[in-house]
């Protein structure tokens, strides 16, 4: 059983992460659009990753008996400027849900609630983990300055990153 505060901050965090996986897909969809499979087949891993994050908030909830409740998930963007810019709105959207985390983090402690404070130190390690990959990709597409021979080349290491199920 857990607090009312906490079931309510948790359902909110659930529908951070759908839009995360919503904001990815369009991401996915973008550089698809403009050619770029490996770019877009990282994406498309970030929004399965993103899915299964609100899965595992979703999976808490119900193994504590408390209510999942669903709201409705915001629109994303549609394009962006460059490869750099995308992935610095990620860098950007990822500091953002790091910050949701530290919040239920304190609410947890607030509470005194273990079984939430432990459950969320994965997110707390995952969430050093992503944004520590945007940041390697935002380096190197900063070094190659737009060059096509460069975009290519991180097209090609893009292209190989798997999906593996986090839950
Ligand atoms: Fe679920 Fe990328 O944070």
């Amino acid at each position: 059983m857990i607090d009312k505060r906490m079931e309510e901050a948790i359902n909110k965090q659930i529908n951070e992460e759908l839009y995360s996986a919503y904001l990815y897909l369009s991401m996915s969809a973008w550089f698809d659009s403009i050619g770029l499979k490996g770019f877009a087949n990282w994406m498309m891993v970030q929004y399965k990753e993103e899915t299964d994050h609100a899965m595992k908030f979703y999976n808490y909830l119900q193994s504590q008996g408390a209510e999942v409740k669903l709201f409705a998930i915001k629109e994303p963007p549609h394009s962006w400027d460059s490869p750099l810019h995308a992935f610095e709105e990620t860098l950007k959207h990822e500091q953002h849900i790091t910050k949701c985390i530290n919040e239920l983090v304190d609410l947890a402690e607030e509470l005194k609630d273990r079984a939430t404070y432990n459950m969320l130190q994965w997110f707390i390690n995952e969430q050093v983990e992503e944004e520590e990959n945007d940041r390697e990709i935002i380096d190197k597409l900063k070094l190659i300055e737009g060059s096509r021979h460069g975009i290519y080349m991180i097209d090609r290491e893009l292209a190989q990153r798997k999906y593996t199920p986090e839950i």
